[in-house]
């Protein structure tokens, strides 16, 4: 009996081990399960994002026809990434779980963009396609929101004065919480904000992931402000480690 029960808690233990960062994943009280699901959510459109930087230099080069960086090659990778920062895979993630779902969801989506702009991508004789993170992944967003049927949403926003796509602009609560909390000097950087409030007339839980301007973002976000950068957009005037960009989840409850 006392073994059975210890071989019980080792497995329960197992399954408690392995989420991502402070999180373990699937146990624990219903808000650290949704904030469980929603840090692997932002983790997994993050890893796939860097797949598309680490790829702009095969994109964006104009000698080459078919990159054979289809939808299944990106996730691929991502889900190589995804291991590494969480240490789980996500295919075993159990596919009637609400964590299982959501994430099939996101990798659907993940391929679908990808194998959706293959004529962007594979587009001879032009060089700057693009087909850079941030697009990418507001495509992804939409995708996903569309696959998961009313369940979550996930947006990549900023703070409203830097947002250049009105698709990614905050709602009023989103705002809220970045103006009071995420660009308070006192709020430590990188510590995501949650809470449980009604949305669109549902209760749901919120999560909000700061990400902060590095080097690179600054080629087309930064200095001189008002200037125009290689996308077409004026910049922004950002300097390194500004709050730049917000990964916003809701779960519906
Ligand atoms: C090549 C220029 C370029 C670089 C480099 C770049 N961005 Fe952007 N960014 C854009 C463009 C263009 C958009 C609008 C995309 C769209 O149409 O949805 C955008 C959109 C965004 C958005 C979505 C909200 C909005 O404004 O529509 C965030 C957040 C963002 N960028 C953050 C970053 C961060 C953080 C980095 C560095 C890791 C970065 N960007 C690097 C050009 C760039």
């Amino acid at each position: 009996m006392r073994a059975a029960l210890s071989a019980a808690r080792r497995v329960s233990l197992a399954i408690c081990i392995g989420g991502f960062a402070s999180y373990s994943a699937i146990c624990g009280t219903p808000e650290e399960d949704d904030a469980a699901i929603a840090q692997n959510l932002a983790a997994m459109l993050r890893d796939a994002r860097t797949v598309i930087s680490d790829q702009q230099d095969l994109i964006n080069n104009p000698q080459l026809g078919d990159k054979h960086l289809t939808g299944d090659v990106v996730l691929a990778q991502a889900i190589a990434k995804y291991e590494k920062d969480t240490g789980s895979d996500p295919k075993k993630v159990d596919p009637a779980s609400r964590q299982g779902r959501l994430l099939r969801a996101m990798m659907a989506a993940i391929v679908e963009v990808v194998d959706d702009n293959q004529p962007t991508i594979n587009e001879e004789g032009t060089g700057f396609k693009g087909f850079i993170p941030a697009v990418f992944a507001r495509l992804v967003a939409e995708s996903f929101v569309h696959l998961a049927k009313g369940e979550a949403e996930i947006k990549v926003t900023a703070p409203l004065e830097l947002v250049r796509n009105r698709k990614a602009r905050p709602d009023p609560w989103e705002t809220e919480i970045i103006e009071k909390r995420l660009l308070d000097p006192a709020w430590p950087a990188g510590q995501p904000f949650s809470a449980t409030v009604e949305t669109k007339g549902r209760p749901a839980f919120r999560f909000m992931v700061p990400e902060y301007y590095a080097e690179s973002c600054l080629a087309c976000h930064g200095s001189p402000k008002g200037r125009m950068d290689v996308t077409g957009y004026p910049k922004e005037g950002g300097k390194l480690n500004d709050l730049g960009a917000v990964i916003s989840i809701t779960l519906y409850h």
